[in-house]
């Protein structure tokens, strides 16, 4: 038994669908909320590819089902979705999808979940002025959180400055700009949307001797036993947090969708916090 009960004949159907999926810990955190709250559901990982991705996002979601896109499918699955949220129309992005009455529905919940997870963890983005490292769908999520709540302005920088370029261009707002360096910028929080850290023995995003001024770091990555800018900006007295608050609250958030009720974060925290290496 995996979800929240032997499964039965009425039990609904959650799958992660990307590739790779195997490292993922949402079946983990979803499977941990349907079994505190006795919920007839299960939550799988499936890897697929970008052509059978779109299918299985129809499939699921109309035989009651539904789940989560992660890499590198969240923009090629929106070709199966009738009817989405406001941030899936942002962020060009959909990370959380299900069925109402034969209408597949899709939500892009990264970017509540980076909102909820920056708020608690950080800081209140109103009046930030921010350092957003990568360009990607990452940082289109987080973009869109920071645009809605007020930051002060935002100074993208991406390895490829090209990327960073379309990106502040499609997004079209007076408080973004591309840095083409870092240095001697005085800046409140660091965030880092880049995929660096995610496996051991990455270099570290940035360097953070280079700014004149760090105020924290918020570092989208999560890792079990941590992650190495974390760790750096707390040996230089920084405020940091991980990709942890961001997985949980995300996670939540597409539980309530699919669900209509509130989900346990703390269960879900727990199951996350407690997987290990
Ligand atoms: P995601 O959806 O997780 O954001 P993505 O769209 O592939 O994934 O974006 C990954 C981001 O990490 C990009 O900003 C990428 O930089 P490029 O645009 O130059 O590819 C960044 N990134 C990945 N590997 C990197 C590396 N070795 N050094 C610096 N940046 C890196």
């Amino acid at each position: 038994m995996t979800g929240g009960r032997r499964p039965t004949a009425a039990t609904r159907v959650f799958a992660l669908l990307g590739d790779p999926v195997s490292h993922s810990l949402s079946p983990l955190l979803q499977n941990a909320a349907l079994a505190h709250l006795g919920l007839d559901g299960v939550y799988v990982a499936l890897r697929c590819s970008a052509a059978h991705a779109p299918g299985l996002v129809a499939s699921l979601a109309c035989a009651g089902g539904g789940g989560n896109v992660t890499v590198p499918h969240k923009a090629t699955v929106l070709a199966a979705l009738d009817r989405t949220t406001e941030a899936v129309v942002r962020t060009g992005a959909c990370n959380t999808f299900w069925g109402e009455e034969g209408v597949v529905c899709g939500d892009n919940t990264d970017v509540h979940g980076f909102r909820a997870a920056f708020t608690t963890g950080m800081r209140d983005p109103a009046g930030a002025r921010v350092l957003l490292l990568g360009a990607g769908g990452a940082a289109r999520a987080v973009l869109a959180a920071l645009l809605a709540d007020r930051v002060d302005r935002v100074v993208v920088y991406n390895r490829t400055p090209q990327k960073a370029a379309e990106l502040v261009a499609r997004t079209d707002d007076p408080r973004l700009r591309v840095a083409d360096s870092v240095d001697g910028l005085d800046i409140d929080v660091v965030i880092n949307a880049t995929s660096l850290g995610l496996r051991s023995g990455d270099p570290l995003p940035i360097d953070l001797e280079r700014l004149r001024r760090v105020g924290g770091v918020f570092d989208l990555v999560y890792r079990p036993e941590g992650t190495a800018l974390v760790r750096t900006a707390h040996s230089r007295g920084i405020p940091a947090v991980d990709g942890t608050g961001m997985l949980v609250h995300q996670g939540a958030a597409a539980f309530a969708r699919w669900w209509g009720r509130e989900a346990p974060i703390d269960v879900m925290r727990h199951a996350v916090t407690q997987a290990g290496p």
